[in-house]
Parts: structure tokens; C-alpha cells; sequence
């Protein structure tokens, strides 16, 4: 593996906003079977005095099946150059399309046997820690949310401690 493990503790912040203004992928399963997908909101904080990462998920794609069924995910952060994988991880769903050979990527694997891609700049390896739906009742700004939901398929929020990362 070309990528170093650093302690999740460590990282500075300028390796953290590789996070923000950036689309990841976030991946799920194990070395049986997994999936990916590019994801633009997220976020990086503390909770319950750990280091974690908020994924929001819709249920329709394929990879909530394996959020669901598996008490790891990873999220990647690829290069710039990587724009092509970052838009077909983001159009096309892994119920049609092996993503990951499509696009050449490099399968490692952390924690819990989670799977995340060598091409990174940046992986987080993250243990599910709390989930919970996000519903309309809960809204306080219906403006900001109205948008995103015309067809309902709210998200499902995952927060997760990150137990490993490692970076390029
Ligand atoms: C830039 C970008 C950001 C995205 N962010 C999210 C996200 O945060 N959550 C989500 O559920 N889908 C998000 N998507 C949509 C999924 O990546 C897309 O529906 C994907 O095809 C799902 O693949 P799957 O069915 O294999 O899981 C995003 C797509 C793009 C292009």
C-alpha cells in the first residue's frame, strides 16, 4: 500500500480540509462484496469525546445497503485528477456497474476489513458510532431542505469515530 497510517489524533487540520470543498467517496462492505459512492455533505468533529465523520446517506442507493449491513465505512479523498471517478461514482449506481473495476481503482482494506482505495490523498477508516433518519418534523429551515427532498428519500445521518487514517 502506497498510503502511510497516521493516528487519527494527529492529523492536522490542513489534512482534515482535504475533507471540506471536496466530493469523497464513501465506501461500505468488506472483501466479500462492497460498493461506492461520491458524497458531498459530510463533516468532521467530536462526539462523546472521539474524533468522528457524519456521512448522510439516501436510502434508494445501493450503497446504504452495505452502510447498513456492515459497522464500518471509509471515506476517501481522491486527487483532483480524479474528477472522471468522482462523477461516474456519483451517476451511475453499483446495482448496474462494478464502480470500483470500471474505474481502475486500488482496493486496501482497514478496520473491520473496510475497504477504501489507494489512489487517496486521504482515508478515513471510521467505526459506526450513531445513526439516525432525517426528517421533515425535525426541519427548522424549510427553505434550506426543500430543495433536496421534492421527492422525499430523506438521508440517513451516520456518525462515525474515525479509528484510523492514513494519508499519501
Ligand atoms: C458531487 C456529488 C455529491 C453527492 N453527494 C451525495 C451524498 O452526500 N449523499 C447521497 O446519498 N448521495 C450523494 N450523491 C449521489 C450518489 O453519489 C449517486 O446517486 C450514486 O450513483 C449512488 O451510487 P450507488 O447506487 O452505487 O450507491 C452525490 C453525487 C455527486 C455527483
Amino acid at each position: 500500500m502506497r498510503l502511510k497510517a497516521v493516528n487519527p489524533k494527529d492529523l492536522s487540520l490542513e489534512t482534515l480540509r482535504l475533507f471540506t470543498g471536496r466530493t469523497p467517496l464513501l465506501t461500505a462492505g468488506d472483501r466479500t462484496a462492497c460498493n461506492t459512492m461520491t458524497i458531498g455533505w459530510g463533516g468532521l468533529g467530536e462526539l462523546w469525546q472521539k474524533p468522528v465523520c457524519t456521512v448522510y446517506v439516501r436510502q434508494s442507493r445501493y450503497t446504504f445497503q452495505f452502510m447498513e449491513s456492515h459497522d464500518y465505512f471509509t471515506v476517501s479523498v481522491l486527487p483532483e485528477s480524479h474528477r472522471d471517478v468522482l462523477l461516474l461514482c456519483g451517476t451511475k449506481s453499483g446495482r448496474d456497474t462494478d464502480k470500483i473495476s470500471s474505474c481502475g481503482l486500488t482496493v486496501c482494506y482497514g478496520a473491520g476489513n473496510a475497504p477504501f482505495f489507494d489512489e487517496a490523498e486521504l482515508v478515513l477508516v471510521c467505526r459506526k458510532l450513531y445513526t439516525q433518519d432525517m426528517n421533515q418534523d425535525c426541519v427548522i429551515d424549510h427553505g434550506a431542505a426543500a430543495p433536496f427532498y421534492k421527492e422525499g428519500d430523506w438521508h440517513r445521518m451516520y456518525i462515525g469515530e474515525i479509528v484510523e487514517a492514513y494519508h499519501a
